[in-house]
């Protein structure tokens, strides 16, 4: 009985390692360990033995009884595993499209001055930054512009009920980035040649065509035998960079208190031409920007000689431009989070 019992065994063994899915280990363990199984079979010889080999063989049969159902118990665990690995293998579905991940990207205004920068950069033009909590003497004075001037008005500007120190008068939201134009002659002196990217503040009442924040672009250059033909030379190349086509530029009259001449400058209108459509009202021109030979005052207040060197300086909306640029038709838009116009970009 001994040997049957280790046949058993073994038989069991050898089969368990074959089977492959929960039904066939169920029969098997019916077969042998069931009521009418094999292991049963052979137990019902124990009342032929004697006394003694009853005990022996009793234990022995317990144990592989036991040792049987634990492997069987293993076999299950082995397989009910399996089957888990495999429902989770099949329930990933490869076909799905993957996930997006969102990028952001740069604000229009930003992208429209890089490029700005880029293209004055290659005309050997440097970038400069200043502060947009400005002094009123650099913001107004430094400009040759008086306190009487209008642009003092409390209406047009930001005022700020502080001290900048006891020389330039009080705090300002700067109104414009002219202000930069004596902060560089001051710190480089002359020659020079920058263009100034910056956000300015003025006190407007907001709509469709203004806001109360908003970008411009100063530019200055100062050197011995400037003359305006340099102007018109440089702003004709810089549109014609930046719009991808043939633009032409004019001079017209203008005033400002920094500039002498000062005068204004038109480009021709990107969709005709300068024939005339509904885009420029029929006037085959856009207005761009003010411009205009820098003022003896405004040298002056740069420390640099009127006498040994003169120069241009030029200011135009960054936003404006922006909204020629990309059509739109609403400067608000520039300045709302609003991701549905700003991902056109
Ligand atoms: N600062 C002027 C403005 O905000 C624009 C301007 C006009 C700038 C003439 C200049 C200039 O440098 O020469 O309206």
């Amino acid at each position: 009985m001994k040997e049957q019992l280790l046949k058993l065994k073994n038989e069991v063994i050898e089969k368990l390692s074959k089977i492959s899915n929960e039904n066939d280990l169920r029969e098997l363990e019916i077969k042998y360990l069931g009521r009418k199984g094999e292991l049963t079979t052979i137990l019902r010889e124990l009342k032929n033995l004697s006394e003694e080999e009853k005990k022996i063989i009793g234990a022995l049969s317990n144990e592989t009884k036991q040792y049987l159902e634990q492997k069987f118990e293993e076999k299950l665990n082995e397989l009910k595993n399996k089957k888990l690995d495999q429902d989770l293998k099949e329930s990933i579905d490869y076909t799905l499209p993957g996930k997006k991940y969102e990028f952001g990207h740069l604000h229009p205004i930003t992208i429209l001055q890089q490029r700005v920068e880029t293209i004055f950069s290659q005309m050997g033009f440097s970038v400069m930054d200043g502060p947009e909590i400005e002094s009123e003497w650099y913001n107004f004075e430094g400009l040759n512009i008086p306190s009487t001037h209008p642009a003092r008005d409390m209406q047009d500007t930001f005022f700020i009920d502080q001290e900048a120190d006891d020389k330039h008068g009080n705090l300002v939201l700067r109104t414009h980035t002219s202000p930069v134009q004596v902060r560089t002659m001051l710190k480089y002196g002359a020659p020079l040649r920058v263009i100034v990217p910056g956000r300015v503040f003025r006190n407007e009442a907001t709509d469709a065509r203004h806001e109360h924040t908003f970008d411009q672009v100063e530019g200055l250059c100062v050197d011995e035998n400037i003359s305006l033909s340099h102007l018109k030379g440089v702003m004709q190349e810089f549109l014609t960079r930046l719009f991808e086509k043939e633009v032409k530029v004019r001079f017209r009259p203008g005033f400002f208190p920094f500039v002498e001449p000062g005068l204004e400058l038109d480009f021709s209108c990107l969709l005709c031409a300068g024939k005339g459509c509904k885009v420029c009202k029929n006037i085959g021109w856009l207005e761009f920007m003010g411009a205009g030979m820098v003022h003896e005052n405004v040298l002056k207040a740069g420390k640099i000689d009127p006498k040994k060197y003169q120069g241009w300086a030029f200011g135009f909306g960054l936003t404006r431009l922006a909204l020629m640029r990309y059509e739109i038709d609403d400067i608000r838009h520039l300045m709302t989070p609003n991701l549905q116009f700003l991902k056109q970009f």
